[in-house]
């Protein structure tokens, strides 16, 4: 019997904490395994934006670690994960992985990932960029992580926010390869087109 597959999920103080909060259900009822490492902003801001506290965001994952606990699981390479998505990613939180520095458990556990050269994806989010942003984000492209902004697609005319969450929910979860994730597939504009007249 094979191991379920390891995903480490870390949310960060940006806006747009209901990412995370999603992703950790659809990963729970995909039979993944999550760890979740949540830092003091992103707790405050998961509070704000969709109401939930520590507790009930840390009861959503299969493992929870503090920030300060640097001695986890996640914090080691041999400890196999399949990949890490941060969501939602702070341009505080990319700059420290983009420079290699791990001063807390999430930042560690992302150095762990691109040095293992597991898939690590950051949901950034900020508007607009500054030049820091953008030198970041090359970097952490250049070590082969995936910046991923969380940016809704509209050609599916979703409907809801909750719609809208869920589509990129999905696709990042296809993208860190853990599960099978089923984002909608576009079918091109000429079926579009040959269906409206
Ligand atoms: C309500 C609120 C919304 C914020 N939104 C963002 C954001 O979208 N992007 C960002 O980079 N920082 C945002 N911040 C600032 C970060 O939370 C702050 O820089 C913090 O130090 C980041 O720490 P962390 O990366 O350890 O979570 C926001 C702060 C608050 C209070």
């Amino acid at each position: 019997m094979t191991a379920p597959a390891r995903l480490v999920v870390g949310i960060t103080g940006a806006s747009g904490a209901a990412y995370g909060v999603r992703l950790l259900e659809r990963a729970r009822d995909l039979g993944v395994e999550t760890h979740l490492v949540v830092t003091p902003s992103g707790v405050l801001n998961v509070h704000h934006e969709c109401g939930l506290d520590r507790r009930q965001l840390e009861a959503l994952a299969s493992h929870a670690h503090a920030p300060g606990e640097i001695g986890a699981c996640i914090a080691s390479g041999s400890f196999d994960t399949a990949a890490m998505v941060v969501a939602p990613c702070t341009m505080k939180t990319l700059a420290a992985i983009a420079h290699g520095f791990g001063d807390n458990l999430l930042t560690r556990a992302a150095d762990v990932t691109l040095k293992e050269r597991r898939r690590l994806i950051l949901m950034v989010r900020e508007t607009p960029f500054n030049l820091a942003h953008l030198r970041n984000m090359t970097a952490v492209t250049e070590m082969g992580g995936i910046v991923f902004p969380p940016l809704p697609a509209f050609y599916h005319r979703p409907q809801t926010i909750a719609e809208l969450i869920d589509e990129t929910v999905e696709r990042v979860l296809q993208l860190s390869g853990v599960a099978e994730a089923r984002p909608t597939s576009w079918g091109g504009l000429k079926a579009k087109v040959t269906a409206a007249g």
